[in-house]
């Protein structure tokens, strides 16, 4: 195909969350388009299969606990320069707002928001990130959008990746340096297992998908987003947050 705008043959993808679910998939579909992944994540076993998976040659492994910076300092310091991130990786959990305390900020704020930001801060600072590269965080709908039940902490987590991309996006457009997020209703990935445990029986999640006019989401709709953008075709895009819900909020 000639002067295919999504294409990612030359680029440089640093890959988070990538032994599971959605970054799993970002680091597969982005391979298929032409580009050179580096995955993380910390579970060595899922994370290997993922990179046999992967298409093409040059791609890098890189085990690493992105709560702990030194895990990420070590990360940025193994890396070359750099086309792009999709930072996948999260956790989930549902708190109940009279039964938090901090230890359970710490938690979700850890991974959800502190890893990306520190991440973010080192690769800028230590000049991995190439003119025109492009910064993608999945956030989730429940961010800014729709609330639920247990969710308050989670939601404070991504609304505030949300805030951070923007200021990310405006202090980097010199080097035009693009950030946006991704903003996901329920994909079928195992933190949907885990929230789809909270609702239990069968029938409840058949109940609960018919919110969704689309049904609910694959990995692969996010992935195809993220490549969207990373590649040249989302040149004039940044500070934005693109919303996935299968047509969720339409109704
Ligand atoms: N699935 C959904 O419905 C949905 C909706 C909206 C937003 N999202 C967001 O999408 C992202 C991916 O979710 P998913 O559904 O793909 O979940 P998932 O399958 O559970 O994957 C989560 C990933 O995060 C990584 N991770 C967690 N803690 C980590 C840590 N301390 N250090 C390094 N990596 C860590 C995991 O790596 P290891 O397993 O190797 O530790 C795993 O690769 C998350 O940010 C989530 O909030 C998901």
């Amino acid at each position: 195909m000639q002067n295919n705008p999504f294409s990612l043959e030359g680029k440089t993808i640093l890959i988070t969350g990538a032994s599971s679910g959605i970054g799993r998939e970002v680091a597969i579909s982005t391979s298929k388009m032409g580009a050179k992944v580096i995955i993380t994540g910390r579970n060595e076993e899922r994370l290997k299969s993922t990179f046999n998976d992967l298409l093409g040659d040059g791609h890098i492994l890189l085990s690493a606990d992105l709560t702990q910076e030194e895990d990420i300092t070590k990360l940025v310091n193994s890396i070359s320069q750099i086309n792009g991130v999709v930072h996948c990786a999260g956790i989930l959990q549902p708190f109940p707002i009279k039964f938090i305390q901090k230890k359970q900020i710490d938690t979700m704020f850890n991974i959800n928001y502190y890893s990306a930001v520190l991440l973010s801060s080192k690769l800028l600072k230590q000049k991995k990130v190439l003119e025109k590269a492009s910064l993608v965080f999945v956030t989730s709908i429940s961010g800014t959008h729709q609330p639920y039940f247990g969710g308050a902490l989670y939601a404070g987590s991504k609304a505030a990746i949300e805030a951070f991309s923007k200021g990310l996006a405006l202090e980097n457009s010199g080097q035009k340096i693009r950030s946006n997020c991704i903003s996901p209703g329920m994909i079928r990935t195992p933190i949907f297992d885990e929230f789809i445990g909270y609702i239990s029986v069968d029938d409840n999640v058949k109940a609960y998908e018919k919110n969704y006019p689309l049904g609910f989401g694959e990995p692969v709709d996010v992935a195809n987003a993220a490549i969207y953008l990373l590649s040249d075709a989302s040149k004039w895009v940044t500070g934005s947050t693109i919303i996935m819900d299968g047509g969720l909020m339409v109704r």
